[in-house]
């Protein structure tokens, strides 16, 4: 399975700190934010990943990974020339991607539970599009999703002031090869992006929208303010110096990985 991390975006909200680096890159508590969903991807069954970063920061995040080969993976990088919304990522893989279907990961979004990587080799042969829901306590900050007992999608909204359920959707989506075309055809929203929730909402128009419940006691933040940054440095912390073992370490997932297959 083939996976995508998009690690660009202007990361307005850690300004000043990324006016010189990339928000991906900065520390979350002993690692790049990087290694988190790169280990994510690696769970999740992925051997060949492609970066996309902004054009300033691709030579910092090569000298830091390489190509692949320290983890066991194959890394390539892509450039994209400006923010220019979530759903530019699948065009500019388009080439990497080759007719295939990935796993799509934000490079803020940090996930940790029990279970997960299993859960997401499942979607290896994935047809249409499979997203994640995460009980919030605040729906209204994030893209909502409502869902039916058979686990499909019946709505989405962005940021909704009266939310129809309490599941946000993590930065974590499974696309068949029709990504591309609907990528292809969306327009540009009111603040100038594709949008991935617009894409979304094509595959829910076909009725091939499945959303996942993560399950209660699983760990998802996006990293992208300093409080979840902080969050998230606390949480790796904790667990790490209570269990002794490594999360979000890209060669220790690997070694999980050939362990479990
Ligand atoms: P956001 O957190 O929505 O945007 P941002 O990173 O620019 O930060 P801010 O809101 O503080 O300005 O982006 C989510 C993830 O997607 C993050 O890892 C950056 C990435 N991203 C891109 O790579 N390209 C894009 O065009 C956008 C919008 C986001």
């Amino acid at each position: 399975m083939k996976g995508v991390i998009l690690a660009g975006g202007s990361g307005t909200r850690l300004h000043p700190l990324t006016k010189i680096t990339s928000k991906q890159l900065l520390p979350v508590f002993d690692k790049p934010m990087i290694y988190y969903p790169l280990t994510t991807l690696i769970l999740a069954g992925v051997s060949e990943v492609l970066i996309i970063t902004r054009p300033e920061d691709s030579s910092s995040f090569e000298r830091l990974l390489g190509d692949g080969s320290d983890f066991g993976i194959e890394i390539t990088y892509s450039i994209q020339e400006k923010p220019a919304g979530l759903a530019q990522a699948p065009l500019i893989a388009e080439r990497f991607l080759n007719g295939e279907g990935f796993c799509l990961i934000l490079g803020d979004n940090f996930l940790y539970g029990s279970g997960l990587g299993r859960k997401l080799q499942n979607l290896t042969n994935i047809q249409g599009s499979t997203i994640f829901a995460y009980n919030v306590s605040d729906p209204t900050q994030y893209g909502v999703v409502e869902v039916d007992s058979s686990g499909h999608a019946l709505s989405i909204e962005e940021k909704p002031k009266v939310p129809k359920s309490d599941l946000a959707i993590p930065g974590l989506y499974f696309f068949d090869s029709e990504i591309i075309d609907i990528c292809k055809k969306l327009n540009p929203s009111a603040r100038g992006e594709l949008e991935i929730t617009d894409a979304l909402k094509e595959y829910m128009r076909r009725g091939s929208l499945k959303v996942e419940i993560l399950p209660i006691g699983t760990a998802w933040l996006d990293m992208g303010s300093f409080e979840s940054l902080l969050e998230a440095g606390e949480f790796v912390h904790i667990v790490q110096s209570r269990q002794g073992i490594l999360i979000g370490d890209p060669l220790t997932a690997m070694k999980t990985r050939s362990k479990t297959n």
